[in-house]
């Protein structure tokens, strides 16, 4: 089958899976076993399975890139599995070791190379998953759990993302609290943002902007599955710092880019009043969101109750272009990889 063909033809994002999966399993009293390559297909679950019920589930997403001379490279994959880790420590669950992880994303990408596409700004979009497997009612950790990666080739994730996002202004609605599981890549986070989700849809726009509230005043969180930067007038870039917020392994790239172009990037609570009245007044002269989806998408309108702000005159700013370049170049290959961020993959 021609594997580019066939998936360069689906454009919407997750439908179309490799042939293959990855497994290893956990149980509290053995440890993990090593990962074995499966073919792709349905999995066996108790009824009474921790996941199904309590919700204990939690993943990443990250991307492998066709290179210029055909090989391919993920981004950073070790940031994934700490954050795999850390989500997994948040909610009771087993912690995979790092390298068990990196053997089982690399060593699906390689065994379906083939599905990496060559179609530009195409990518393998990875999705590693640990579920709490084990059949028992009662409400406690799993002491059995299941850690599978499989894999989806992704074009777009927003149709359209580089011509603007729209976000909704959500007062209604966080994604997180402080001491919740908002740092965490959990399940029930995004279960919690669907109804959100649509409502913003509803609205016109692509995703919700949260806010966190944190003594009785609200501060801007993130957009949907994206983080979110500021570009003051004074040429500083902002972002909401880690706390509620997931730590991004975008974000963290973008902040070490800025770093090097001399911006000072700063880390900081940014009040949502202020942060609307500073894009209304031109004082946040561009916006933009980051995720390993999405990469670096400008976002153009703020869409608050019947309020709708227009951010760097309706257009993608030059920070977020340039950003959005240097990322893409060295995620493709196209710019050197200064920071050996990339993890070539073997394909033979
Ligand atoms: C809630 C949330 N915030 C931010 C991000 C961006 O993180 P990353 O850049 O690692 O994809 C994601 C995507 O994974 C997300 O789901």
């Amino acid at each position: 089958m021609n594997r580019t063909t066939q998936l360069e033809s689906k454009t919407a994002f997750g439908e179309v899976f490799t042939d293959h999966m990855i497994l290893a399993e956990w149980q509290e009293d053995r440890g993990w076993t090593d990962i074995q390559v499966l073919p792709f297909g349905d999995l066996h679950l108790s009824p009474s399975a921790t996941v199904l019920h309590y919700g204990q589930a939690v993943f990443e997403g990250l991307k492998a890139y066709r290179q210029p001379d055909d090989s391919i490279a993920l981004f950073r994959p070790e940031h994934n599995a700490a954050r795999l880790a850390a989500s997994a420590r948040r909610l009771a669950m087993p912690e995979l070791p790092t390298a068990l992880f990196l053997r089982a994303v690399t060593a699906l990408v390689s065994v379906d190379h083939r599905w990496v596409p060559s179609q530009d700004g195409h990518t393998l979009y990875v999705r590693p998953f640990l579920l709490g497997n084990e059949g028992r009612l009662g409400v406690g950790p799993a002491r059995r759990a299941t850690f599978h990666v499989i894999a989806s080739p992704s074009g777009d994730y927003f149709a359209n993302a580089q011509a603007g996002l729209r976000l909704f202004v959500s007062r209604e609605f966080s994604r997180a609290g402080v001491g919740g599981t908002g740092a965490a890549k959990c399940g029930g986070n995004y279960a919690a943002s669907l109804l959100p989700q649509r409502e913003a849809q509803s609205r016109g726009c692509h995703q919700v902007l949260y806010s966190v509230e944190r003594d009785g005043r609200r501060f801007v969180d993130e957009c949907g599955t994206m983080n979110i930067f500021a570009v003051r007038d004074d040429g500083r870039l902002l972002t909401p710092e880690l706390g509620t917020v997931l730590d991004g392994v975008t974000r963290r790239a973008v902040l070490e880019l800025a770093a090097g172009r001399g911006m000072s990037p700063l880390e900081t609570h940014i009040e949502l009043e202020s942060f609307l009245v500073d894009c209304a007044e031109g004082r946040i002269t561009e916006v933009f969101a980051t995720g390993t989806a999405a990469t670096l998408a400008p976002v153009t309108h703020l869409v608050d109750g019947s309020q709708e702000v227009a951010i760097s005159g309706a257009d993608a700013g030059p920070v977020t272009v340039a950003l959005r370049e240097e990322l893409l170049g060295i995620q493709f290959g196209t710019l050197p990889d200064a920071h050996g961020w990339l993890l070539p993959v073997p394909t033979k």
